[in-house]
């Protein structure tokens, strides 16, 4: 949150260029959200069909060490990685689906990795911070994140 004199317009303030000055705090500061639902018999479809050859292209080793071939799990990573694009809002010029990671703290929460271009954009962006939510059952997988 800013502080009084940040908004208000007090003694600490930048005078004349104060607009700009607020404008770019604005941009920098604000959330970005992004979502992504997954079938899981349309994923299975492109498991079947790719095979080893998709696995290797999207997922990291680590992802794939947790995972362990769970189609829930692999689909929720999948659309963390869609969800993550999103929240970038790049779309997926240039960055290859490895570069968006799932990661998981102690606690069993996924949290985000980024690497490669993913990194140097979200830097880009102002992005420092990231907050990802999955949950999957037996017919989809989802996955939300928000980004500040
Ligand atoms: C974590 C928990 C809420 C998952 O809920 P669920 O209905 O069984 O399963 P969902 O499909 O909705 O969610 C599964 C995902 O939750 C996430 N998750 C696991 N532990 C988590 C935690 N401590 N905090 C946030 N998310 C967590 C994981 O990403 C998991 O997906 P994955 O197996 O692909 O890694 C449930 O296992 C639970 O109640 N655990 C004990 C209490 C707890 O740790 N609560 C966390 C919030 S404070």
């Amino acid at each position: 949150m800013m502080g009084h004199g940040e908004l208000g317009g007090g003694r600490g303030s930048p005078g004349p260029n104060r607009l700009e000055f607020l404008g770019s705090r604005a941009s920098r500061a604000a959330l970005r959200v992004g979502v992504d639902i997954v079938e899981l018999a349309r994923f299975e479809c492109i498991l079947r069909r790719h095979g080893t050859r998709f696995l290797q292209r999207v997922y990291t080793e680590a992802e794939l060490a947790y995972c362990r071939h769970n189609v829930s799990r692999l689909a929720a990573r999948w659309a963390a990685k869609e969800a993550i694009s999103k929240a970038l809002g790049t779309g997926w010029r240039g960055i290859r689906w490895r570069e968006l990671e799932v990661i998981r703290e102690p606690s069993g929460r996924p949290g985000v990795g980024l690497h490669g271009l993913a990194k140097d954009i979200a830097e880009g962006c102002g992005i420092s911070h990231w907050a990802l939510s999955l949950s999957h059952s037996s017919e989809s997988a989802i996955a939300f994140v928000i980004a500040w």
